[in-house]
């Protein structure tokens, strides 16, 4: 299927793009990336360099190279390989025709370019993968055919110019062979990390004539003069394996060993072992939709990338904003990782969404050491948190265009909600696995702390007898220093009444263990009475009576009533920062993302009348600056019934990267790279959206509406360990017991079901 002039699929699976716009390099980069939660490799060709954005970026290597922003590493790219014919150095994009594509299903990329040389045709095919087997590892195989006689010069090795957002990582790069593998080793510039990179190959065909090392500054080559015959094929593997000293203890020793290891297995045989775990991944998180491919393949290239941005071999490393894509927005998590990529963890492989939140609790010391320095008690967790958890956000984020001076933007002292998000994501994970053990060993600190620091953050009025939030930033971060943010002070309630039940079922059921973590965390009985009159007098912007309007926050009904167009009408320059202090959106109703919107998503406790008057509010004067916010309205789009127009907000969402419609600079600051929120929303959209999934007090419930197109949609869930496979199509919902251990209570349409033993299918047509 064409899905536009250049880029088309035909399984639903893979993406072929025909022909190379160059300008579109960097979008190429970050869509085609080959990743698996360790390192990503970016879609570049191999012969690409750093004005190509070539770019293998690695988790746990955060370093702050400019004094400012503390990033993941670009390292040395060791899948570098070239070919020279006499003097002409071919590069697949000027030189020649050169096709991409990409197979969603395991991660592998391939490319092929026709040279039209004096002497006749040489073709290029290469693919590659990195290994889900070995984390440490990207295998490439790269074939060269000629039709006719030929010598060409192979270039195989380490180039250390690579590109970096903000300032150089790498220092003390020094380079070695052993024989013909390569190595080189770096160390961080600030952070001092010890990294290390190793380049091999194994080469099948031609005569090789000659051999060489070139060694420059940052980079080392082996030169192999190769001679081939017309008709001749001959193909190169290239393996290259890294590690950082926060891996192993000897990165060198470790690339050694794996590259050995890899070098012997070949690519065949590593690519088996690592489609076994994309087949086991996908027969869990695969959700298949029959009737638009278009749809189906835009779905999985989301899943897939929410799939490898997560760091699942870890549970003390983040969900990068942008993932592995790049080294925007620092590889660091924030509230993103818990209400968009994690759902999809949830309902499918538990143990990572386990994963995830256990990340918070390992850098709960860098919440409370946030919450500290600005005054206030508990866990104020970092708007952007990368392996300590301390805020790595600057307070200078963006620059205004116009005049060239910094703007002090207050996303990391002002944006409170990450914190009782996180708690959010705890009872959820709690409530979808029934895993208390969870609660008992990391939940209860985490949400106690997090109260704690509500508690401390709250503002009573006195002659209001009630708790206010002020000095906020709600999810549209357009409106800094607000009061009263309905989502934040909602989900902050949510979070005290949680603390509450928590504190009280651990007091009676678990006596030792509420000991030991009042003792550890030093929390006082009077903190607890505090909490108790907070939960119950903390102001929650209700609907006005008669227009059934919640205010997104105290005051936002007075400001300016306009649109996004008039706003971009009024830019003097197209990168100009919309928001605080003096963007065009601030001191009008025109919002950057879902805020109420998101609220909705989070919570069923509105009736349908306030949802569709909100909606229809809110809808006309959300920009969409974020690509968090288009996935959001879909979701209560469907819960409307309006399902044209969840559909097309659906489309926004899951295209944002297969066709770059978000700008990838904002306020002189790079924000480009795989928006990994869309990622884990695309599942959202669908399941929570279309299939109307709810996670339910006891049990789950569904009310299905699916876009008018779609004949069929299958997914699985998981809900307390119950393995279900739904069905669903324009006339019943099936839902088939894969894996069942208990009773299963299921509601569709508001009708209750149980299903339980294994096999069994439930069958409702509606
Ligand atoms: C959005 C935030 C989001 C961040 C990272 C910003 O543009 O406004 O809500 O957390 O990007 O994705």
């Amino acid at each position: 299927m064409k899905l536009n002039e250049t880029m088309s699929t035909e399984n639903g699976w893979n993406l072929n793009i025909e022909k190379i716009d160059q300008s579109k390099m960097i979008t190429y980069g970050s869509n085609l990336l080959c990743g698996n939660g360790y390192l990503g490799y970016r879609g570049t060709l191999l012969e690409g360099r750093k004005e190509d954005y070539v770019a293998c970026i690695v988790t746990d290597t955060y370093d702050r190279a400019d004094g400012k922003w503390r990033e993941l590493a670009n390292l040395p790219n060791g899948l570098f390989t070239e070919v020279k014919v006499g003097q002409k150095v071919l590069n697949g994009i000027k030189d020649g025709a050169t096709t991409l594509s990409f197979n969603f299903e395991n991660g592998v990329m391939q490319r092929k370019t026709d040279y039209k040389l004096q002497g006749g045709i040489l073709k290029i095919t290469s693919s590659r993968f990195a290994s889900f087997k070995q984390l440490n590892t990207l295998v490439a195989s790269y074939q060269i055919k000629t039709d006719h006689n030929l010598t060409l010069k192979l270039r195989l090795g380490i180039d250390g110019e690579v590109w970096n957002l903000n300032g150089e990582h790498l220092a003390k790069t020094t380079f070695n062979n052993e024989s013909d593998t390569l190595y080189c080793q770096a160390i961080t510039t600030e952070s001092k990390l010890e990294i290390a990179v190793a380049s091999g190959y194994n080469l099948d065909g031609g005569i090789i004539r000659d051999k060489s090392f070139i060694r420059k500054d940052k980079e080392l080559y082996l030169d192999i003069t190769l001679q081939l015959e017309a008709g001749e094929k001959c193909i190169v593997e290239r393996i290259m394996t890294v590690n950082s000293a926060n891996d192993c203890e000897k990165p060198l020793k470790n690339v050694q060993k794996s590259i050995e290891f890899a070098l012997d297995k070949g690519y065949q045989s590593l690519l088996a072992a690592h489609n076994l775990v994309w087949q086991r991944i996908w027969s869990k998180s695969d959700i298949k939709i029959k009737g638009n491919l278009e749809d189906q393949l835009a779905l999985r290239f989301n899943l897939y990338h929410n799939i490898i941005a997560t760091p699942a071999h870890s549970e003390r490393l983040p969900i990068g904003a942008r993932g592995l894509s790049c080294q925007a927005y620092q590889g660091s998590a924030f509230w993103d990782q818990e209400i968009f990529n994690l759902p999809m963890f949830l309902y499918t492989r538990p143990e990572i969404a386990r994963n995830i939140l256990k990340y918070r609790y390992h850098t709960l010391a860098g919440a409370r050491k946030k919450a500290t320095n600005l005054g206030y008690r508990g866990a104020f967790f970092a708007w952007i948190s990368g392996k300590t958890g301390e805020e790595l956000c600057p307070a200078y984020f963006f620059r205004d265009v116009i005049s060239g001076r910094k703007i002090h933007n207050h996303f990391n002292d002002w944006q409170i909600h990450v914190s009782p998000d996180i708690a959010y994501a705890v009872w959820n994970y709690y409530l979808a696995t029934d895993d208390w053990e969870f609660i008992l060993n990391f939940g209860a600190e985490l949400i106690f702390e997090i109260a704690r620091f509500l508690s401390a953050h709250s503002y009573y009025k006195k002659d209001k007898d009630r708790f206010e939030f002020i000095r906020l930033l709600g999810p549209d971060e357009y409106h800094e220093n607000v009061d009263n943010n309905a989502f934040t002070n909602y989900q902050a309630q949510f979070a005290m009444e949680k603390a509450l039940y928590i504190y009280y079922r651990l007091k009676e059921d678990a006596p030792d263990i509420f000991k030991k973590i009042k003792d550890k965390i030093n929390l006082k009985v009077f903190e607890i009475t505090n909490w108790q009159e907070m939960a119950e007098k903390i102001y929650l912007p209700e609907p006005a009576e008669d227009s059934k309007l919640i205010e997104q926050f105290t005051g936002y009904f007075s400001l300016e009533d306009t649109t996004p167009n008039v706003l971009e009408s009024r830019l003097i320059d197209k990168n100009e920062y919309w928001g605080w202090p003096n963007g065009v959106a601030v001191e009008t109703q025109v919002i950057k993302q879902a805020d109420l919107i998101q609220l909705f998503c989070l919570h069923d406790i509105f009736p349908k009348e306030v949802l569709e008057a909100n909606y229809d509010y809110y809808e006309p004067r959300t920009q969409h600056g974020s690509s968090l916010s288009p996935s959001q309205y879909a979701i209560i789009a469907c819960k409307l019934g309006n399902i044209k127009e969840a559909y097309q907000y659906f489309k926004k969402s899951v295209l944002i990267d297969i066709y770059n419609t978000n700008k990838a600079v904002s306020g002189g600051t790079f924000i480009g790279g795989i928006h990994t929120a869309a990622a884990g929303a695309a599942w959202q959209v669908v399941v929570k959206g279309f299939a109307g999934f709810r996670l339910r007090k006891n049990g789950i419930s569904f009310s299905p509406n699916l876009p008018e197109m779609w004949q069929e949609l299958s997914f699985n869930i998981v809900y307390q360990n119950n393995h279900l496979n739904i069905i669903i199509n324009q006339e019943e919902l099936k839902i088939r017991a894969i894996e069942i251990y208990n009773k299963v209570e299921i509601e569709v349409n508001k009708r209750c079901y149980q299903i339980s033993g294994v096999d069994k299918v439930l069958k409702i047509k509606y």
